[in-house]
């Protein structure tokens, strides 16, 4: 992003508050509660958009130097992750192809070979399969070029490994990112490395969880105990880019921020920023860190979210000062998630009461049903 762009944005949002106006859509729209429990529904989700579209894998940091790999679920597909000694990452389902064992259990490490702990197979970190044991005996004339592992699309960008579940073919993100291409070079991810994080499964769909994300309606109230008053109240904007949404939402700072010469004010300070990145992943962008929210439907009612906070790669994390600091972030953020996400429960179970038929959205929670017009027309290009 361009520092135009941000001068653009905080006076955008600077004239509504002057104006004591609201960024507005142009209707109130109703959506069908159905869409948030219908298991028939939430398999063609998972199909169209989980199981075929691009989606951040991984931070690069957590996959650093040759030989590293780790391993992930990610909506019911293990995932192996690997770096190669050239440095080129890959995917592959960490699904031995003898007869379907989950080929490497640890979490993370470095290895160069994987064998399987069933009858010892074993695989390269390019996929390739490199023994069979007693294989001259038991598999004669099995074509080992055909057994490498199965193969996810990968590539690295922006500082995030990205995987593309549908095809074996490397995604071409800036394509994929519909514009936000510069905004993720202007948001530095690759300096940055995980500090902290922490995964939990709510009781909620996950359209419900990342809509929470797309509208500033609720902040001063559902977190008047934590980050409420350091916000505009029920002031944000937002921008469509392809698939994704940029939510900009306005600190208390912005009449200061608006104080300094165009020149120095900065978007970064004065707001927080969330990218909505179609359908799983949310960064939201603060000052010097980035924090981000992952969620992988498990169930229609259902979803594992994972919380990382990311901080300059540089901070001395082994200093006490920097550390309580980052770990103060990390928590802050885990406790106004966790107040979205209990939210996300009851509405969940309110739902699932058949008190309602719909839900509503109003002027300002525009990008909600962006959002769900966007679901809509993948479900629709799927079939
Ligand atoms: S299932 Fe992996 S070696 Fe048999
Ligand atoms: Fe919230």
């Amino acid at each position: 992003m361009d520092h135009t762009t941000e001068i653009e944005l905080l006076a955008e949002l600077a004239g509504l508050r002057t104006a004591r106006a609201f960024y507005l859509d142009d209707a109130v729209t109703a959506w069908p509660v159905a869409r948030y429990t219908c298991p028939d529904r939430f398999g063609r989700e998972m199909q169209a958009l989980f199981r075929t579209l691009p989606a951040v894998a991984a931070h690069s940091s957590e996959l650093a130097g040759p030989d590293a790999f780790l391993t992930r679920d990610h909506a019911g597909l293990p995932l192996l992750l690997t770096r190669d000694r050239a440095g080129a990452v890959h995917a592959f389902l960490n699904v031995c192809r003898h007869r379907g064992t989950r080929l490497v259990g640890a979490a993370k490490g470095c290895r160069r070979r994987f064998t399987c702990p069933y009858h010892a197979w074993t695989y390269d970190n390019r996929g390739a399969l490199t023994g069979v044991t007693h294989g001259k005996a038991g598999f004669p004339g099995i074509d080992r070029a055909e057994l490498g592992l199965r193969r996810l699309g990968c590539t690295e960008a922006h500082g995030w490994i990205w995987i593309a579940p549908g095809t074996g073919a490397a995604p071409d993100i800036d394509g994929f990112l519909g514009g936000l291409a510069a905004d993720f070079a202007w948001l530095g991810a690759d300096g940055l490395r995980i500090v902290h994080e922490e995964r939990r499964e709510w009781a909620a769909n996950w359209k419900i969880l990342y809509e929470g994300g797309l509208e500033s309606y609720h902040f001063r109230i559902a977190h008047k105990d934590t980050i409420g008053p350091f916000f505009q109240d029920n002031l944000s904007s937002y921008r469509l880019f392809g698939r994704h949404i940029r939510s900009i939402l306005p600190r208390a700072r912005l009449d200061a921020e608006m104080a300094l010469p165009a020149e120095s004010r900065s978007l970064r300070r004065a707001t927080n920023l969330v990218y909505s990145i179609f359908p799983s992943s949310q960064l939201l962008v603060q000052e010097d860190h980035i924090v981000w929210i992952q969620a992988l439907p498990a169930a229609p009612d259902r979803t594992l979210v994972r919380m990382a906070t990311l901080a300059p790669a540089d901070a001395d994390t082994g200093d006490p000062e920097t550390a309580r600091h980052w770990r103060k972030n990390h928590e802050i953020t885990a406790r106004t998630l966790a107040e979205d996400f209990a939210i996300g429960e009851s509405i969940q179970s309110g739902l699932a009461s058949g008190a309602n038929a719909d839900l509503h959205f109003g002027r300002f929670e525009g990008a909600l049903d962006r959002f769900n017009r966007i679901v809509e027309e993948e479900l629709a290009a799927a079939t």
